[in-house]
């Protein structure tokens, strides 16, 4: 669904873009869209039908925008970036953490170049701001979900971000007013951020990155996510609790390496959600 207001969004947007793949597939590909389910959903389904690499899903509001482990992401309209581009990578896509971290370091790029803004990153997915969740990154492979098949399409990977912009009118549900925050509360000056601006900037971050990771020489990018952290150092334990401690770096893979805090060793954590542990020694 897209009216006028969108088509001259997508217009700017595509005047705006410095990239060369992202945001540039063949003419009439990408899509500015004034209210979606969800953009993943969208570019999955173009994705399966063969779209170009680098084609590009915004909406103005999702109504039912996913986050990680099957969450929620709340998506009111015109409150946020919810942006969704297809890579098709010659690399074999066996490593998602790692594509994580580096898109982490993009978006954090991408939002100081627009707003002034430092965020900090959380592992796996997360972008910190004051120690709120001021944005966060979904990727997912539209087909089958191997990382072993072939064929055209098979090597395709639809990567969502959602970046919190404008607080949306009224009040928003308790769990999330207490943990995400909103870039424009952030600068607290009455700046207001121009979606469509960071929106290209954000592909011209996410194309410097593949680019990097394409050529297998991602190791810059992963010292910059250490530099960016604000899980290194901290205790931790994950959401199931099978496992607390200090959280020393992470590996090429975009593991995380923990020191357990029973004394036993280290262990590597691949995948899931860890919770940080605060001066007070609560846990977010
Ligand atoms: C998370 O932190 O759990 C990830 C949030 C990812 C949200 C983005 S918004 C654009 C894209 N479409 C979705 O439905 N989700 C991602």
């Amino acid at each position: 669904m897209a009216g006028e207001e969108e088509k001259k969004r997508l217009f700017d947007f595509e005047q705006t873009l410095k990239t060369r793949l992202v945001g540039r597939p063949n003419s009439g590909a990408n899509e500015y869209l004034a209210s979606i389910d969800s953009t993943n959903n969208r570019l999955a389904a173009l994705a399966r039908e063969g779209a170009p690499e680098g084609t590009t899903i915004i909406a103005r509001e999702q109504t039912a925008g996913r986050g990680r482990l099957g969450r929620a992401w709340v998506s009111a309209p015109d409150s946020g970036l919810y942006l969704s581009t297809l890579l098709r990578p010659r690399k074999d896509i066996s490593e998602l953490p790692v594509i994580t971290l580096c898109l982490g370091v993009a978006a954090k790029r991408a939002v100081q170049a627009v707003t002034g803004l430092e965020l900090g990153l959380k592992w796996v997915n997360d972008l910190i701001y004051n120690g709120r969740k001021a944005g966060g990154i979904l990727v997912e492979l539209p087909v089958g979900g191997k990382t072993s098949e072939t064929g055209p399409f098979s090597k395709a990977l639809v990567i969502g971000i959602g970046i919190n912009i404008k607080h949306p009118p009224g009040t928003l549900p308790e769990e999330i007013a207490e943990k995400a925050i909103y870039l424009e509360d952030a600068l607290g000056d009455g700046t207001t951020i121009d979606t469509v601006e960071l929106a290209a900037e954000l592909c011209y971050q996410i194309e410097s990155i593949y680019e990097r990771i394409e050529a297998d020489d991602q190791a810059i990018l992963l010292d910059e996510w250490r530099a960016a952290s604000v899980t290194l150092g901290k205790e931790i334990k994950t959401a199931s609790g099978d496992l607390e401690g200090t959280a020393l770096d992470i590996d090429e893979s975009g593991a995380l390496l923990v020191k357990t805090r029973d004394g036993a060793g280290t262990r590597l954590l691949r995948a899931g959600e860890i919770s940080i542990r605060s001066q007070d020694g609560s846990y977010s």
